[in-house]
């Protein structure tokens, strides 16, 4: 597995290896991997000869400075993960290289990145389709697999995509998890164990959901068990809970007739975990 951080030498090696005649996918991160990331590259193992990585902390993504100097890292183990898995060779560039002195080019996905998760995280959207952008003008890939876990990032991302007619075939990989059902996510190692334990109410309201997903409710009553289920848990302080279009993440109201996706936002302690559920007829389709 080889390691580039120079951009022109790491575009120069996925060319060799398309020269080669084989196909290349990507799987972009930012490090401190575990086994949902692995599952990524899996996925995109199955779509393409080779798949090469990146991990980058990427600045513009986060809103307070804080967050960006505690994200944790952990490159060695990292590394030893993706060789593991069958990555090819992995992007690790520098700030300066992903944004040299000057640039001023920005990517942004009016509408959906002002919502949900955009709206409590200004510019959060903007940053990411900035350098998703960017990485994929690096790794020229032909295949691309985000997860499911970061739900309105992959819609985000897909009409990114869609949009500026880029050559690239998104795919999204369903939410890894814990043996107990937390979604996994480089988060969850800053939760106290007291939270940590809490945590698994996420994935049981959910559960709630998918398990009567063919009674006759509507969304706000869809929306009533997910609140009720999750308030009985104190050390869970609920930032928002959604019911959207899981296609177009418009707003969603009265009974099921297509596919809805329930966007979980719940803070435990400091730590503002994410999840989210498919339900609703033809959602296999989507
Ligand atoms: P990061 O949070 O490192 O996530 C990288 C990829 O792993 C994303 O596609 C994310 O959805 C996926 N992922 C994380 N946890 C997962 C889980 N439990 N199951 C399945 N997939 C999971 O998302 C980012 O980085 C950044 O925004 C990035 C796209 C790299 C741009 O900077």
């Amino acid at each position: 597995m080889k390691t580039f951080s120079d951009k022109d030498a790491m575009r120069a090696h996925v060319r060799s290896l398309k020269a080669q005649g084989k196909s290349v996918g990507c799987v972009l991160t930012m490090g401190f991997l575990h086994e949902g990331h692995v599952g990524l590259v899996h996925e995109c193992l199955k779509h393409v000869d080779e798949v090469v990585t990146s991990i980058f902390v990427n600045p513009t993504q986060f809103g307070e400075k804080e967050d960006l100097d505690n994200y944790p890292t952990d490159l060695e183990g990292d590394l030893a993960k993706f060789e593991a898995a069958g990555v090819n060779a992995v992007f690790l560039p520098t700030p300066d290289v992903m944004y040299p002195e000057g640039a001023d080019t920005v990517v942004t996905v009016a509408g959906l990145s002002d919502i949900l998760q955009g709206k409590v995280r200004p510019g959060h959207f903007q940053g990411v389709t900035t350098v998703v952008t960017k990485l994929f003008n690096i790794l020229e890939p032909d295949v691309t697999v985000f997860g499911e876990k970061d739900y309105q990032q992959l819609a985000i991302i897909r009409q990114m995509v869609r949009d500026m007619a880029m050559a690239v075939d998104v795919k999204g990989l369903p939410i890894v998890r814990e043996a107990d059902g937390l979604a996994m996510s480089s988060r969850n190692v800053r939760l106290t164990p007291e939270d940590r334990a809490a945590s698994v109410v996420l994935n049981q309201a959910l559960d709630l959901v998918t398990k009567h997903e063919n009674d006759p409710l509507t969304v706000e009553e869809f929306r009533a068990l997910v609140r009720e289920h999750i308030a009985q848990e104190p050390r869970a302080d609920i930032r928002a809970i959604d019911i959207r279009d899981a296609a177009t993440l418009a707003p969603f109201y009265g009974r099921l007739d297509r596919p809805a996706v329930i966007l979980l936002s719940v803070r435990f302690g400091a730590i503002l975990l994410i999840d989210n559920r498919v339900i609703g007829p033809g959602k296999e389709h989507l």
